[in-house]
């Protein structure tokens, strides 16, 4: 029988240790990947998932599940400040939970894909700016990224200039209401860490085009552990018009479009 509360604190006690070591020394690093990768397992865990839904004491899981996914997605930013420096310095490191991120991003926009001559934004771009990278090598398109943190937006330019020095991708710490061509983006995908990003979400709709594509990642219930998760827009803003849920992959997908367009416009695919 699964105690899922008291797996929940180890998990935070050992987060909390863990990223503290980090801190004080970058070389405990290799300590954190491995909890970020048990966890990442943990989370996919289908016996460990009943646990949680079965799990009664909703105040103590919505406590829990609320601190954990603060201190895993302020791991999963020191980590990738970590792997970014580690590229830069010319050493190469791999892990599964990057693997699992980086498998993600073809299928992520459904049948809305992105083309060579879109232009995608990603709110929340972080020090290893893989989604972009991915983006303008493979499909070309004109990417770019914005992040609040600018060690994540100085690390996220040269990792960038280093794995992509050809492709057209620019990162800032400009908000969205700060980017100057935010009408002709295209598609916007927003990081499953980012606290707002809902309030974000509500705020582009005046700035946005209407026909602009959203993927928003979230995580609800169980994945709710290691991600943000779905929040309800403004109807009258924005409609979810398709889910992803997917059993293997640590963060779900909802794509938005705009709800109302001007008669004669639309807004399918
Ligand atoms: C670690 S990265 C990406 C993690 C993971 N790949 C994901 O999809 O969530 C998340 C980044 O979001 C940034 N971030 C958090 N809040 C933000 C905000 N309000 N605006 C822009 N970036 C934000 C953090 O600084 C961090 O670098």
């Amino acid at each position: 029988m699964i105690n899922i509360n008291e797996q929940l604190e180890i998990y935070l006690k050992a987060f909390e240790q863990r990223y503290t070591e980090v801190v004080q020394n970058n070389e405990n690093i290799h300590k954190l990947e491995e909890l970020i990768e048990r966890y990442s397992g943990f989370v996919l865990d289908q016996q460990y998932q009943q646990a949680y839904t079965s799990w009664l004491d909703i105040k103590e899981k919505q406590r829990m599940t609320q601190q954990l996914a603060d201190i895993s997605a302020k791991s999963v930013k020191l980590m990738e400040e970590l792997r970014a420096q580690r590229l830069l310095n010319g050493e190469a490191s791999t892990s599964q939970y990057f693997e699992n991120i980086e498998h993600c991003i073809n299928e992520e926009f459904g049948q809305c894909k992105v083309r060579a001559n879109d232009k995608l934004l990603l709110v929340g771009s972080g020090a290893y700016p893989m989604t972009l990278i991915q983006v303008a090598k493979e499909i070309g398109a004109e990417v770019i990224g914005i992040d609040i943190d600018d060690t994540a937006v100085d690390l996220g330019q040269r990792v960038a200039k280093t794995l992509a020095p050809e492709a057209n991708i620019h990162i800032s710490n400009k908000t969205v209401a700060q980017l100057e061509d935010i009408d002709t983006v295209t598609h916007i995908i927003f990081s499953s860490t980012v606290p707002i990003k809902y309030q974000i979400l509500d705020q582009l709709y005046a700035l946005t085009n209407n026909q602009v594509v959203i993927s928003m990642r979230y995580g609800n219930g169980f994945k709710a552990l290691f991600n943000y998760p779905m929040e309800e827009t403004n109807l009258k803003k924005w409609k979810c018009v398709h889910k992803q849920l997917r059993a293997n992959q640590i963060f779900d997908v909802a794509i938005y479009r705009k709800s109302l367009v001007k008669a004669g416009v639309r807004n399918d695919v």
